[in-house]
């Protein structure tokens, strides 16, 4: 049976007993990382515990341990579910009290963490993927990656209901991000993407990607750029834990350029091939 870590140790799934108190459920009052793992290993685990403690610390919720025994535990995790392949989502929310907004004077944080297997994305890696437009409605602290995800599971449900992949998200036509992932576009042979502030969430995929870009050589311009210049570009992508470096090919039923995954693009996807080996 599938291993769960749950507050001190870890669990079978069937042992976890969660509060309909917990404050996650009333308030969505709880923050969460997913990490990669390649081969066994967390990818870039640091990164993710950077901005896991930004977070906390932005919600004021206490991380119940330190990172290393954070990791560690992880790491236990990982182990006990034999992932190879996968991602791991670790939740830590406020903690149990009865309804009532104030931060209750006495709760404790609630963690857990489950190993799931999560092939690499090929196909549509290889191929590309399709993408609709909307109006960005979320709040203005997007940096923070909370459990409030109702916009991007609307954004994403309407998209697949048009029939597309996914969905880029844009405030008054500046583009900020995709439902779940970064998106970059190349333009002259730079790769441009949202800055890094309160609009978008602070990908590590796009740390990672950005990077590489400047190890190859590539421009890098992160400055804001709008929906007439996504259409117009020669190539797109967006970057993402779980979906890697994916090409977009599609942008409301026009084609990204020749409809096919740039020559950009293609290099970004080998090296990233490369770091994760
Ligand atoms: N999503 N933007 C948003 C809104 C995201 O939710 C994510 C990650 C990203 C990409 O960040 P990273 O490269 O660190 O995965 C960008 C995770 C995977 C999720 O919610 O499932």
């Amino acid at each position: 049976p599938q291993q769960i870590w749950f507050q001190q140790g870890l669990l079978s799934k069937e042992e976890v007993r969660i509060s309909p108190d917990d404050r996650g459920y009333y308030f969505g009052d709880g923050i969460y990382e997913v990490f990669r793992v390649y081969h066994g290993r967390l990818f870039e685990a640091d990164a993710h515990f950077d901005r896991l403690e930004r977070t906390a610390a932005a919600l004021r919720i206490p991380l119940p341990l330190p990172r290393e025994a954070m990791t560690a535990k992880l790491r236990e995790l990982i182990a006990a579910n034999e992932l190879q392949t996968g991602t791991v989502y670790m939740q830590i929310t406020r903690g149990e009290a009865p309804r009532s907004h104030p931060f209750p004077a006495d709760a404790a944080p609630v963690l857990f963490a489950s190993a799931s297997e999560y092939g690499r994305p090929l196909a549509s890696m290889q191929q590309g993927i399709s993408a609709v437009t909307a109006e960005d409605i979320r709040w203005l602290r997007c940096d923070l990656k909370t459990l409030n995800l109702l916009p991007n599971v609307l954004a994403k449900q309407e998209a697949l209901d048009r029939g597309a992949d996914e969905v880029i998200l844009h405030r008054s036509g500046t583009v900020t991000e995709c439902s779940a992932s970064n998106v970059m576009i190349v333009r002259d042979g730079a790769v441009c993407t949202h800055p890094a502030n309160h609009l978008i969430l602070h990908g590590i995929t796009r740390l990672v990607v950005l990077r590489l870009a400047r190890e190859l050589g590539i421009p890098v311009i992160e400055e804001p750029f709008t929906i007439d210049m996504l259409r117009e570009a020669d190539e797109a992508f967006i970057t993402g834990t779980t979906v890697e470096v994916t090409p977009i090919v599609r942008i409301d039923d026009a084609p990204v350029a020749q409809g096919i995954p740039g020559p950009v693009t293609r290099r970004l996807q080998a090296a990233f091939e490369l770091l994760i080996g």
